[in-house]
């Protein structure tokens, strides 16, 4: 299934979803004790969605933004939870979507979109847009295969952390780039 997607969707970009030591990896970085609005980018076929649903509060609220339809078909019949709101949407439209979420900031936002493949000015716009989404203390956790976003984070957040998990096959880069501020958008 994921492979079919993959070599029907460019922005799939993947032949498999993230393994377990990856998604533990990127999700160390929640604090789960207390109530958190968290975006996905990108959920596929639902890794992260479910074992943030694992440990998510009650009174938490998960919104999944997915490009691809059968993906999204997919985290319908898989994610049925009342704290999950699922979007067949782009990434970039974050701020429309938080907003007929009925919420006024994200507490962190996670994202496996491929954003070596998505042109210059969609991916000033989506980071532009997210840094927007998020709350301040909000974290932006993005996990690529490479390690080229480093300077387009550190544009546009106030602190960048980069770690690696090699037990993903391929092995992951994992960044953690943190909002302080409220005020500011970058253009690269
Ligand atoms: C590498 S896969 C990651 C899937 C899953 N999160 C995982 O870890 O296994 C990338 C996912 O991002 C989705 N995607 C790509 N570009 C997107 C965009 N601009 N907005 C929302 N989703 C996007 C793809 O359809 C795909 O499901």
């Amino acid at each position: 299934m994921y492979l079919k997607n993959f070599i029907r969707d460019k922005n799939v970009a993947s032949i498999t979803p993230t393994s377990p030591f990856g998604v533990r990896k990127v999700c160390e970085k929640i604090d789960f004790k207390k109530r958190n609005v968290i975006i996905e980018f990108g959920p596929g076929s639902g890794v992260f969605s479910k074992y943030i649903l694992r440990k998510m509060t009650r009174d938490s609220k998960l919104i999944l933004i997915e490009l691809n339809k059968n993906f999204v078909t997919i985290l319908q019949n898989r994610v049925k939870d009342q704290r999950v709101g699922i979007f067949n949407d782009n990434a970039e439209n974050v701020l429309n979507i938080l907003e007929s979420a009925h919420e006024l900031g994200a507490d962190y936002i996670i994202s496996g979109i491929p954003f070596s493949f998505i042109p210059f000015s969609t991916k000033n716009s989506i980071l532009n847009n997210t840094y927007l989404a998020l709350r301040n203390g909000g974290k932006f956790l993005v996990y690529q295969h490479s390690n080229h976003l480093k300077d387009y984070l550190k544009r546009h957040f106030d602190m960048v952390r980069i770690e690696h998990e090699i037990r993903n096959i391929p092995p992951l880069c994992i960044y953690e780039a943190i909002k302080f501020s409220s005020s500011h958008v970058n253009h690269l």
